[in-house]
């Protein structure tokens, strides 16, 4: 089949490789040239793993292209929107990005009488499916379905989860757009059925209950971490007594310096919007991304209260291992690390990062306000106290040795709760984590 996908950024460039390497024709748009640029090259613009040989592989066989000329997708019979859907100032959606792509679709469309189905994957307010319609309708041939398939992968298993995914939502009125996603999903649930048909709205609301149920999961625990270190409890021994209940289970039950990336946090806030603005009264949803802001910037306080009586912050520097607002993935949108950051800046701290994946993306944050460091072992050079970040394998067993062997105070901030703090205390370590604190 031939498939456009508008938008080639982590949901549309994974979407559109793998439509291709099941044997479709796809044209993958974007407005950003030097994107397009690399893609052409054979360069993958983001970080996300086994990607980049898919990509190779749909070239060599001439099944994807990559375009900034929206003219492109005039054959393609179903054509996804998968662009971005940041937050404005207020926290709602801003869906410009989506109006302005329908728009653009509507004009190249309505040059052709064939019908069309356009499926939105990006995350959107419940009702959005019917102002995309809306825009369809004033602009083209009016011969189209519409269709919201919400995106549920997970950044550094985007192929994996792709591939081989939990469900796949069709939310749409149109019995024939039905029978075609249906085929296009075909080889992506060849184990068991994994379509699931709703009304679109349904399907916009499906994907930010389920964000809005991991994001509480998060809140919640980080919570009750802090109620642990009140009652001077280790909250991975509460963990293990909490999750093994199969009722509740392990996933996102991690204690950790708060959930970011480009999903939950603008998630959160735009759904929050949008069930104020009908007048709708929650008290969990309402409160899931304050709480979450609070914890973001937690470890940062216990950082600050530790040094008091050390001198104070200011001038010391800290050694941050991990940048990425999760492991295998190069994304620094709404991560921790930039609020720890921030903040020990403002307290006039020095900062010596190292992450894997992520320095390119700080460099577009922090600028020349940081140090960039090339090993995990440079950033601990002069540094005073280490803040792990982002629970990168390369940082899970290190050479405490040479960790103490180099920082002025022997102290680890564990962001990510990987150490084991008995052995840091007997290693003479004082060790601060997440909903437990472990000082000599
Ligand atoms: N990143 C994730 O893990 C993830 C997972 C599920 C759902 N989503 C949702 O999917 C959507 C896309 O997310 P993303 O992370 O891929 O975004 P992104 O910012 O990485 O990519 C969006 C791309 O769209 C392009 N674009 C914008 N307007 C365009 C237009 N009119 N024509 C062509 N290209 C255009 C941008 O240049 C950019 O490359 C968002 O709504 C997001 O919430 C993201």
């Amino acid at each position: 089949m031939k498939i456009a996908v508008i938008g080639t950024g982590y949901v549309g460039l994974v979407a559109g490789t793998m439509f291709a390497k099941v044997g479709n024709n796809v044209v993958c748009v974007d407005k950003d040239q030097d994107k397009i640029n690399l893609l052409n090259q054979g360069k993958v613009p983001i970080y996300e793993p086994g990607l980049n040989q898919i990509v190779l592989d749909a070239q060599d066989d001439k099944l994807i292209e990559f375009t900034t000329d929206i003219n492109k997708i005039k054959d393609c019979k179903v054509i996804f929107l998968a662009v971005g859907t940041p937050s404005a100032e207020t926290g709602e959606f801003n869906l410009e990005f989506i109006k302005t792509a329908a728009k653009e679709v509507a004009q190249v469309i309505s040059e052709t009488s064939d019908f069309k189905v356009i499926v939105n994957k990006s995350t959107v307010p419940p009702g959005t499916m019917e102002l995309i319609k809306k825009i369809l309708n004033e602009n083209s041939n009016k011969n189209f379905a519409v269709v919201s398939n919400p995106e549920f992968l997970k950044e550094g298993k985007a192929v994996d989860d792709f591939e081989s995914p939990d469900r796949i939502v069709i939310g749409t009125e149109s019995e024939e757009a039905k029978e075609i996603l249906s085929q296009i999903y075909e080889p992506f649930s060849l184990k068991r059925k994994k379509l699931i048909f709703m009304k679109p709205v349904e399907a916009e609301l499906t994907k930010l209950f389920a964000n809005t149920f991991l994001a509480n999961k998060v809140a919640l625990i980080n919570e009750f971490a802090k109620i642990c270190v009140g009652f001077d409890a280790d909250i991975m021994n509460v963990r293990n007594g909490v999750c093994s209940d199969r009722r509740i289970g392990w996933e996102f039950m991690y204690p950790s310096v708060g959930y970011g990336g480009s999903c939950f946090p603008k998630d959160i806030r735009g759904l929050v919007h949008s069930v104020n603005q009908k007048n709708i009264n929650t008290r969990i949803v309402s409160s899931i991304d304050t709480s979450n802001r609070e914890h973001k910037s937690h470890l940062a306080e216990e950082i600050k209260n530790y040094l008091a009586d050390k001198g104070g912050i200011t001038g010391k520097t800290a050694a941050i291992w991990g940048l990425t607002f999760k492991p295998r993935t190069d994304d620094m949108r709404e991560s921790a690390a930039i609020d720890v950051i921030n903040f020990l800046l403002a307290n006039g701290a020095k900062i010596k990062v190292n992450d894997p994946k992520g320095m390119e993306n700080a460099k577009k944050i922090f600028g020349e306000k940081i140090q960039y460091c090339e090993s995990k072992y440079d950033a601990l050079k002069d540094a005073d106290i280490l803040v792990l970040l982002t629970e990168w394998s390369v940082y899970r067993s290190p050479d405490f040795e040479e960790i103490k062997n180099n920082l002025k105070l022997p102290v680890i901030f564990d962001g990510r709760n990987i150490f084991d703090p008995d052995r840091l205390n007997n290693l003479g370590f004082d060790y601060i984590g997440i909903g437990r604190k472990y000082l000599r």
